[in-house]
């Protein structure tokens, strides 16, 4: 029964932290986001809660996607896969500037609010201002019947199932799967080939199995995190759509280690962050082997020229880093949901060496429900 199931999701099974237990779920959660949604026939996907047609779909000339933390980060690589997939202009911004900078709200723009618990006050308050100005808004959001879910016009549950920890892991990966069958959807209603659309589909199709295989390199990381754990201050750089995931590694490594952490733009660094590199300061750098690989290296290069540590995350091997956490090749577009699982895993162990309270990191609360 359904009260079976949930009373067994709260159990920690085995596992020290929830942290640590949701981790480990992400295969059997992006399994749940993905089933019963695929249509091969078309080589699309039905999102049966999404309240837009076709025409509607079509019409759409901009896509304004709004998030706190870690929902903002999922957001952010939700835009790149928006534009990517089907060219509609999109971007993300946190709900709470959103709100109050008096934006113009524009009724050819599709607004989405993401949010884990559906009840952070923020994007709640966006939500609502946007709709009392005659906005079209969807949640993507994973409380069934929260709040967030019951004012949009429409949305995507992103069934992760429970998460307790405060920080967000499963949710966050699910978050980016929903948002790749929304760019999917809202591309084959406009110009993604079929072709494409098939190909998306293989790749979403490969990362439960893919997510696995990521975990089992969990001792290789945690004597990786041995090691981080004893830095004062991290860098993380990513380019395009190895930005958000660098942002959202910092922001994991900060909330539970407590150490300072920062991400950069890639291109950004000979504007600024250069200035820090140092043997003590070490960088992680997400590589994806895509069009931008030899950009990256030269990057790593530079950090390299002035002894920084660096610890990639890529496809491949990277000479010019001390360490590499290769992680398995899935579609260009998708490979944002895959390359900051294994450092959701170095920011969990970094925060067990430094024996802190990870489920409930000081100061921080798992939903904002007041302004
Ligand atoms: C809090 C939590 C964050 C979370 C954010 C948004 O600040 O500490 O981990 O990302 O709220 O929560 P939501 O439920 O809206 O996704």
């Amino acid at each position: 029964t359904t009260v079976e199931w949930e009373a067994a999701s709260y159990d920690m099974g085995g596992h020290d932290t929830y942290m640590h237990k949701e981790i480990h779920e992400q295969a059997d959660a992006v399994d749940r986001v993905l089933r019963g949604r695929i249509d091969d026939r078309f080589s699309t996907v039905h999102l049966g809660g999404l309240n837009l047609d076709a025409r509607e779909a079509r019409r759409i000339r901009r896509v304004k996607i709004l998030g706190c933390g870690t929902s903002y980060h999922a957001g952010m690589i939700g835009a790149q896969m928006i534009e990517e997939l089907a060219r509609i202009p999109a971007d993300a911004e946190p709900a709470s500037e959103f709100r109050y900078r008096n934006a113009v709200v524009d009724p050819d723009t599709l607004y989405v609010a993401v949010s884990q618990s559906g009840e952070t006050y923020d994007v709640l308050a966006a939500v609502q201002e946007l709709k009392r100005k005659g906005a079209r808004v969807l949640g993507v959001v994973n409380v069934v019947g929260s709040a967030i879910a019951r004012e949009a016009d429409g949305g995507i549950y992103v069934h992760a199932g429970p998460e307790v920890c405060v920080v967000s892991t499963k949710c966050f990966t699910n978050t980016t799967v929903a948002f790749a069958l929304l760019a999917l959807h809202l591309g084959r209603t406009r110009d993604l080939s079929v072709r494409d659309g098939k190909r998306i589909i293989e790749g979403l199709r490969k990362l439960p199995t893919q997510i696995a295989e990521i975990l089992k390199q969990e001792e290789q990381v945690r004597e990786l995190a041995e090691e981080y754990a004893q830095s004062r201050s991290m860098l993380f750089i990513g380019r395009v759509r190895g930005y958000p995931v660098a942002r959202e590694a910092s922001l994991k490594l900060k909330e539970i280690t407590y150490i300072h952490a920062e991400a950069y733009p890639a291109s950004e660094l000979k504007h600024g962050p250069l200035a820090l590199i140092e043997p003590a300061l070490p960088t992680v750098a997400i590589v994806p082997d895509d069009d931008l690989l030899e950009k990256n290296r030269a990057a790593l290069e530079e950090i390299k020229a002035r002894s920084g540590k660096i610890l990639a995350v890529a496809h491949r091997e990277q000479e010019k880093a001390d360490r590499t956490i290769v992680v398995p090749k899935n579609e260009d577009e998708l490979d944002p949901i895959l390359m900051g699982i294994p450092l959701q895993l170095l920011a969990y162990h970094a925060a067990k060496v430094l024996g802190r309270d990870i489920d409930k990191p000081r100061n921080l609360a798992k939903s904002v429900t007041v302004e």
